[in-house]
């Protein structure tokens, strides 16, 4: 794909994007209560400013009880006014804004939520420490309603797109893998089962917003784990979103509370995760067996691309590519090879004039070197780049 193509108009679903690039789903650490920050609605004014057509507000659970941190957004009528206001924004810089909507299941954190995790099946956390229950039939229908209100609240604050987090280790996608899902009942066993909770969200999602309004799913292609979820499977679960209603797919892959580095790949930030810790015997553990229980990625470009192009070969609504997109030239070679879009992750933290810059030609690649460090900052305050931190504080830049 030329790079005039990239930077031309193209639709997702009933929406209409400027270019062909989009901020992808990255945890700001800026919601500090669960509120709507300052610090959040100009993150995302800024990214809108630097060129991308959407940009995407990270992980927000759609209740109370779906949340691993206090610093994390969780969808209800109180803040749609605020979020209302980042909308606004981001709109006004000529950008659509789209939120992802998820909840963590039995990696919620308990002294956040005040009471025991829900979960696919019992199991213990090492990440949370805690042991979660299994959910009952009336937990997994009101969390169906969570995710329906969830998405009706999202629209009501001026979203133009919302993004169902299936993958990554969150709660839809314990039901999809084999490693925290052992039901016996319906929503247990073969995929057809496991899938049967994940496309309830979806088809009663799309049932309220209507034929066309754009529903992306984010999932897992692999889980990175052994009895995890196989690209078999994936290729399954694509087509079942497909059926139920999804707009658009994005295939990563990784489980937070197990591997949480595989939807990223690179540096391990080790020492300064071990700072975020809150006690000092667990920044000591951190820093002594952070590796054991972290496992490391090589980093390369396009890092999914395998997985992705079987999810893009077995479906017939769009795939958005994600993972290691670092340059002009990626861009084109995947977009030419028939993904929709692409989204961008770090390339934006680095500097969120990356794609403008892409579009006048100032630079073809980002300087980004997946150190990571970005992840630690983002639960020590707020996402930045430890190597960039001036980005986002470009005076000239703000509005
Ligand atoms: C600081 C940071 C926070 C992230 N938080 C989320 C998140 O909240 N939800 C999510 O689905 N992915 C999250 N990701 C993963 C990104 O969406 C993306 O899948 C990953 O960074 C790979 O894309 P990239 O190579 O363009 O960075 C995060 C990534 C980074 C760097």
């Amino acid at each position: 794909m030329t790079k005039t193509q990239i930077f031309t108009p193209a639709k997702l679903a009933g929406l209409e994007l400027k270019n062909r690039v989009i901020r992808a789903g990255c945890f700001e650490g800026m919601c500090q209560g669960g509120q709507v920050t300052d610090d959040l609605i100009e993150h995302h004014r800024r990214v809108a400013a630097g060129g991308v057509s959407m940009t995407t507000v990270a992980y927000c659970s759609v209740s109370a009880d779906g949340r691993a941190f206090d610093h994390e957004l969780w969808m209800r009528k109180e803040i749609v006014p605020d979020l209302k206001k980042l909308t606004d924004a981001v709109h006004r810089e000529g950008s659509l804004a789209s939120i992802q909507l998820g909840h963590s299941g039995f990696f919620t954190n308990k002294e956040v939520i005040g009471k025991r995790p829900l979960g696919a099946s019992a199991k213990w956390c090492l990440f949370m420490r805690s042991h979660c229950r299994e959910m009952t039939r009336e937990d997994i229908e009101e969390k169906v309603q969570d995710f329906v209100a969830a998405a009706e609240l999202a629209r009501d604050a001026g979203f133009d797109a919302i993004e169902i987090h299936a993958g990554h280790g969150y709660l839809l996608s314990q039901f999809l893998s084999p490693w925290t899902n052992r039901r016996n009942d319906a929503f247990g066993g073969v995929i057809d089962n496991r899938l049967r909770f994940p496309i309830k969200v979806v088809e009663n999602t799309r049932d309220i917003l209507g034929y066309d309004f754009p529903i992306l799913i984010k999932m897992n292609q692999v889980d990175g784990i052994k009895t995890g979820v196989s690209i078999h499977e994936s290729v399954i679960m694509g087509k079942a979103f497909e059926k139920a209603g999804a707009s658009a797919l994005i295939p990563s892959s990784g489980f937070t509370s197990k591997v949480p580095f595989l939807m990223l790949r690179g540096g391990l930030p080790i020492e300064e995760m071990s700072g975020n810790q809150e006690g000092s015997l667990d920044r000591l553990g951190m820093k002594l067996f952070g590796r054991f229980m972290v496992p490391e990625h090589t980093y390369q470009p396009l890092f999914q691309l395998e997985g992705a192009r079987k999810i893009l070969e077995a479906v017939n609504i769009p795939v958005i590519y994600i993972g290691g997109v670092e340059s002009l030239a990626d861009m084109q070679q995947v977009l030419g090879e028939g993904f929709s879009f692409v989204q961008l992750g770090r390339a934006t933290i680095q500097d969120p004039d990356f794609v403008s810059k892409l579009e006048t030609g100032q630079i073809d690649r980002s300087p980004c070197d997946h150190c990571n460090r970005c992840v630690a900052a983002m639960d020590a305050g707020g996402v930045y780049c430890v190597s960039n931190r001036e980005g986002f504080l470009d005076q000239d830049s703000r509005g």
